[in-house]
């Protein structure tokens, strides 16, 4: 006799991805069954490790349905859609159709499944460059490129659905995620690297000549950008407590998920050459257009409602557990060899 699965399920959209892995684990350990719905685009099977990985695109109607029906889950985290900011600029139409239209679908099959909760992956890139500093929830919103604009229209859609089908939700916008979960299992392992820490560690482990600074005359403190660093565990963290959240609260929210602490990029370099014990040499180069010089959050919102409190957010837990991660997924790589 087939045994049922005492632990509620829960669809995670890119669960198989640097955030959505951390999240799956973060999930499973609050005693859910997380269901990994990935296309494998961007992440790695050998990622999803606390429940099955289901295999298929946002777009495909049917294989959502198929999933759906298996494992009724109570409620969607949706982390699946591109990521890189400046490619949305060159490629808008990849980033409309993945990132919106593709949330369309997945909104859709959730409505025909009676699935009426989904938490869902925003990000600071809806806000644009800062007029207020540490920007809260009410900051303007003008999104310097399609990546946050696609966000900004997904929140957008969110209320009204709220609204007319009640489907509830909780957005989540990520400042900038760093680190590695501590017990090594998982980190951060994109195809193609445009983040700061990894870039740094790929030079720190001698795989890279050079670390770029994108600009050194900015109004900062020493003329670098600044950056509100937020471990990856942390970020689980706030899902979790989003799906507790949503248990209480009907209709369409947004919290920020920053530390609230800024660290520039020399910063961040100063710390990683310390931490590893390298030299790691530098290149000043021009601005990276659409870099605001400085980011930070205002997490007082998500502190509060969500009892959130992002524990492993110093710049040094996160870059240790993240180069921990990178020396283990480098003698893998090497062993493999
Ligand atoms: N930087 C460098 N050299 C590099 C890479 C980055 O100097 O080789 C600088 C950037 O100019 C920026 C800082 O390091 O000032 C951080 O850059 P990242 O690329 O690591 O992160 P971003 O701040 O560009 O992007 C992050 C998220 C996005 C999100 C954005 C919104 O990754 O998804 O924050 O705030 F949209």
């Amino acid at each position: 006799m087939a045994v049922a699965n005492p632990r509620p399920a829960l669809l995670v959209t890119g669960g198989a991805g640097y955030i959505g892995s951390h999240v799956c684990k973060a999930v499973a350990e609050a005693g859910f069954l997380p269901v990994a719905y990935d296309n494998l685009s961007a992440g790695h099977h050998w990622a999803v490790r606390w429940g099955p990985l289901e295999c298929g695109d946002l777009v495909d109607a049917g294989r959502l349905d198929e999933v759906m029906r298996q494992y009724r889950p109570t409620a969607v985290i949706h982390l699946a859609g591109l990521i890189i900011s400046s490619e949305s600029v060159v490629d808008p139409g990849q980033y409309y159709t993945n990132n919106v239209a593709g949330t369309f679908c997945l909104l859709d099959a959730m409505r025909r499944n009676a699935v009426d909760r989904i938490v869902f992956s925003s990000s600071a890139a809806v806000y644009g460059e800062p007029e207020t500093m540490p920007m809260g929830e009410s900051h303007p919103q003008r999104p310097l490129n399609p990546y946050g604009t696609s966000k900004q229209m997904v929140e957008r859609v969110l209320q009204d659905y709220a609204r007319a089908y009640g489907l509830h939700s909780v957005s989540l916008r990520y400042f900038n995620a760093a680190g590695a979960d501590p017990e090594g299992e998982i980190g951060e392992a994109h195809h193609i690297e445009t983040h700061l820490i990894p870039l740094v560690l790929d030079v720190a482990a001698g795989y890279r000549s050079h670390v770029a600074i994108y600009g050194a005359d900015y109004p900062t403190r020493d003329g670098t950008c600044v950056r509100d660093y937020v471990h990856v565990c942390d970020l689980a963290a706030a899902h979790v407590a989003a799906l507790r959240y949503l248990d209480k609260s009907v209709g369409a929210h947004v919290f920020n998920l920053g530390s609230g602490n800024g660290a520039t990029v020399r910063e961040v370099i100063d710390l990683a050459r310390r931490i590893t014990g390298e030299i790691i040499p530098v290149r000043v180069e021009t601005r990276r257009p659409g870099d605001p010089a400085v980011l930070l959050a205002d997490p007082t919102r998500a502190r509060q409602l969500l009892g959130w409190n992002p524990l492993h957010s110093g710049l040094d837990a996160m870059i240790s557990t993240a180069w921990s991660w990178h020396q283990r997924v480098l003698s893998r790589a090497q062993a493999a060899q």
